[in-house]
């Protein structure tokens, strides 16, 4: 069974893109590309640095940028992707992940992902208004409410974070996108 020449995580702040995506990367013997990570190199500035300084808009611009230049870098074993948790909400976005990537969202609690962004100390400019543990659940969960659509139209699948150890979230993205992969390519 074939395994898909790129394979593109998304989900929620927090939920463990940057995590799983190096995990799978290693266990594919594949390349391994965040976007988020991509985006401070390619600027040289942290990504609170462009959103406080050249705005929301011109980070979403990059972030485009950024997917266009890993899906045309050359890879013959294959990419894991992690992408920033806002990028599949441009259509733009959306078109380049249903074109050329099996697509997976990773899901978590509220409660998790908030544990999780408190702990990890990067600052998340799109949460940095919320003053406690309260005001950080309420964020996620309006948040993830207007996101919903967005994520579940670019996911192939979804995979959970929380309730599935690590081998478990690789085995079932590993098993799906062979899937998904052979149905492409009888297609
Ligand atoms: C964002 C998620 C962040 C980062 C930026 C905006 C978002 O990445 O791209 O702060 O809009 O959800 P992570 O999902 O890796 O935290």
């Amino acid at each position: 069974m074939a395994t898909p020449q790129n394979i593109a995580l998304i989900g929620y702040m927090g939920v463990g893109k940057s995590t799983v995506g190096r995990a799978l990367s290693h266990k594919l013997h594949c390349g391994f590309y965040d976007t988020d990570d991509m985006i401070v190199q390619d600027t040289g500035k942290s990504i609170e640095k462009i959103f406080a300084e050249d705005g929301e808009a011109a980070f979403r611009k990059k972030e485009t940028e950024i997917l266009k230049k890993i899906l045309e870098t050359s890879s013959e074993n294959g990419r894991v992707i992690a992408c920033g948790g806002g990028l599949p909400l441009s259509k733009e976005n959306q078109e380049l992940l249903k074109a050329h990537c099996f697509t997976v969202e990773l899901i978590c609690s509220d409660d998790v992902l908030a544990e999780r962004i408190e702990a990890d100390g990067t600052v998340r400019p799109l949460l940095a208004k919320a003053a406690n543990h309260e005001a950080l659940l309420k964020e996620i969960s309006k948040m993830k409410m207007t996101r919903r659509f967005y994520y579940e139209s670019a996911a192939d699948i979804k995979v959970e974070t929380d309730i599935l150890d690590m081998d478990d979230v690789l085995d079932s993205i590993m098993l799906f996108g062979e899937m998904w992969q052979n149905r492409r390519d009888r297609m």
